[in-house]
């Protein structure tokens, strides 16, 4: 089920109630809904997108020149490589590893309520996560999406991921948007002075909790936490980007977290979706239900449909983002230009979280 961030999500993705003549009711409204968009959601009606529902499909349609603007939306799994644990992988994520700081549950170290009163635990793990004599390195996935940006063909990069290592491979900011904040730079939560990521190093180095030389209260990273509003940022570009996408790549990511899981219903129905993961994710359970059936059981349509007999447009590479990313980029005569972007660190593709994840905690 997902996860939403609830300050600035009002979608009713989650509606279920005990009360049939409510529920009766919200199925009644859903069948006008459905019904004024059916002509939008009726894939009878859609040309055919990919030559072939696969990968070779994909990049078929890459080298057609169909492929101009393309939106990447990733996740944690794209820098588990680098060796930054993502979130949910079963052992090696960091909501299983968090028992040392007796939280009334994971999610509440990101938790801005819980932190008003107890910052503690964010720092701490935080320095745990960005010890200051280790510098993480954008991998071969990150080479890849500015390597699109090079080609001219990226439109944007969505990134859920607050290690900033896009902007490490030289990623350009107007092409970035960090959905769920940055640690890049900070701010007092009171007076809103800015204070730059090396002096949060630097107070977190000494174990304190960085406060305001103005006003004395704690200084917090510019991530978003649950319970706040994504950057205004996000919401303006969602606004005129999704439409114009031709090529959507998804990466590393669970999907579990909304409002940036929904935007992948965003982009046309003619726009294929690449998924790039060790898992299938976003799969929606209404996927292989047709029109009528989807009107009678309430179930929501959206999400991605690699496998029903209506998939069209939606493939998956299933292995690490590294492996996906240099298969593509082979696949399109893209190794020279990916190994022209190679800077030194730059991490090679390996077999997966478990042995990647060297900064487990
Ligand atoms: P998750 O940990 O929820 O999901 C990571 C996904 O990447 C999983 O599906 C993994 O199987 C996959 N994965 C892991 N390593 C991989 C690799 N090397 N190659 C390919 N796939 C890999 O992380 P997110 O989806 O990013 O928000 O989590 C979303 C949000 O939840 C985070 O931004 C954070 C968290 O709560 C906040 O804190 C506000
Ligand atoms: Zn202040």
């Amino acid at each position: 089920m997902a996860e939403k961030l609830p300050c600035h999500d009002t979608s009713s993705d989650e509606d279920s109630s005990d009360d049939d003549v409510s529920n009766e009711l919200l199925r009644q409204l859903l069948q006008l809904k459905i019904g004024a968009d059916k002509s939008n959601t009726d894939q009878e009606d859609l040309p055919k997108v990919l030559e072939e529902l696969s990968v070779d499909g994909i990049v078929k349609y890459i080298k057609a020149g169909k492929a101009t603007k393309i939106i990447t939306m990733a996740g944690a799994g794209i820098s588990t490589s680098a060796g930054i644990p993502d979130f949910r992988s079963p052992g090696t994520g960091l909501y299983d590893n968090l028992e040392e700081y007796n939280l009334p549950s994971p999610q509440s170290v990101f938790d801005i309520e819980y932190f008003k009163e107890h910052p503690e635990p964010f720092f701490k793990l935080a320095k745990s996560l960005w010890p200051k004599d280790k510098k993480f390195q954008p991998t071969v996935c990150h080479r890849f999406i500015k390597l699109l940006h090079v080609k001219g063909l990226l439109l944007r990069h969505y990134t859920q991921n607050i290690d900033s290592l896009e902007r490490s491979a030289g990623l350009p900011e107007e092409l970035l948007i960090e959905a769920h904040g940055t640690f890049h730079t900070s701010h007092c939560t009171s007076c809103s002075k800015t204070y730059s990521q090396e002096f949060i190093e630097g107070e977190m180095a000494k174990d304190s909790i960085p406060t305001c030389t103005d006003c004395n209260h704690v200084v917090k990273p510019d991530i978003v936490f649950f319970g706040e509003n994504l950057p205004s940022k996000f919401f303006t570009h969602v606004q005129s980007d999704f439409e114009h996408c031709n090529l959507l790549i998804i990466m590393g990511t669970s999907l579990t977290v909304q409002p940036f899981a929904r935007l992948i219903d965003r982009v046309p129905k003619t726009c294929p979706r690449l998924l790039i993961n060790l898992e299938k994710v976003g799969v929606s359970s209404g996927s292989g239900l047709d029109f009528l059936s989807r009107i009678l059981s309430g179930v929501q349509s959206g999400g991605l449909d690699f496998d029903s007999e209506k998939a069209y447009r939606d493939v998956a590479i299933l292995g690490t983002c590294d492996e996906g990313c240099e298969s593509l980029a082979n696949a399109l005569g893209w190794k020279d230009d990916m190994d022209k972007l190679s800077t030194e660190g730059t991490t090679r593709p390996e077999s997966g979280p478990e042995e990647n994840s060297t900064n487990k905690l």
